[in-house]
């Protein structure tokens, strides 16, 4: 029988390609104000970045990203930044529609829909729609998202089960909550990358980035390129992961 080949350990400084990636795309503004343009060139700009950061993980074997594009805080910005972000979404949506297939991504949407509009719920639903037979990357785009959020809802669910007389209080576990998030199927994030040098989680993937590694660029996210996530993925191989174990 033929053994299977050893694959070498990772030299320190190799690239490791985590199995799962979750963004925090921050910075746009703040690019924007050094440019000199307003606040929403900087998300324009952004646009570039998320291409580029999904076909390069999806090239690289990355099985799971979830990018945070429009969090429940982020309705109390502007109207006018509000309308403008969504007309940004829905433009993504339809004209990157071709990349998804041709990077075999299947697309999803963590989030509440209550409060999204028709039409981005329409393009979500149909681009989810479209790539569900795609065999490769799982995209999450996180909008009207709250990682606190998620969790209210999980737990709500599991309370109307318990008054319905369908599940014990000492059933509810961590595996209980897991099957109640938007989606259970995601794996949790290896690697949490957070742009612009602020060092937050922002609500952002509460539950799920209990063992996350943090890799914080100071590259504000229109200018994040894959030269930047292949540094996140060096950083990530050279941690050292003990999930509160001893190694
Ligand atoms: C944070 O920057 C960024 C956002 C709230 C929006 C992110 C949206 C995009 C990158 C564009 C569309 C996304 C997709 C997935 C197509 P900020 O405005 O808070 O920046 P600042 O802190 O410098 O002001």
């Amino acid at each position: 029988m033929k053994r299977p080949v050893a694959k070498p350990a990772p030299e320190p400084g190799d690239m490791v390609v985590p199995r799962s990636v979750a963004v925090i795309m921050d910075g746009n503004g703040r690019w924007a104000r050094q440019a000199g343009f307003e606040r929403i060139r900087g998300h324009e700009r952004g646009i570039d970045a998320v291409r580029t950061t999904v076909t390069e993980c999806a090239r690289l074997g990355v099985q799971a990203l979830v990018l945070y594009a429009f969090s429940e805080e982020n309705w109390q910005r502007p109207q006018r930044e509000i309308d403008l972000l969504f007309g940004l979404l829905k433009r993504f949506l339809v004209e990157e529609r071709g990349t998804l297939m041709q990077n075999r991504v299947r697309l999803l949407h963590s989030g509440r829909r209550a409060r999204l509009g028709a039409d981005i719920l329409r393009l979500l639903d149909e681009t989810v729609a479209h790539t569900a037979g795609n065999d490769g990357m799982q995209l999450s785009l996180a909008i009207s998202y709250g990682g606190r959020q998620e969790i209210v809802d999980a737990v709500r669910q599991l309370a109307q089960q318990v008054q319905a007389g369908t599940l014990a209080p000492a059933a509810i576990d961590e595996a209980a909550i897991q099957r109640h998030l938007y989606h259970p199927e995601l794996p949790d994030p290896d690697l949490l990358i957070r742009t612009a040098g602020e060092q937050r989680i922002s609500n952002f993937l509460l539950w799920q980035v209990s063992y996350a590694e943090i890799v914080v660029d100071d590259v504000c996210w229109p200018d994040f390129r894959a030269e930047h996530l292949h540094a996140a993925f060096r950083a990530y191989g050279r941690r050292v992961r003990k999930f509160g174990k001893v190694t």
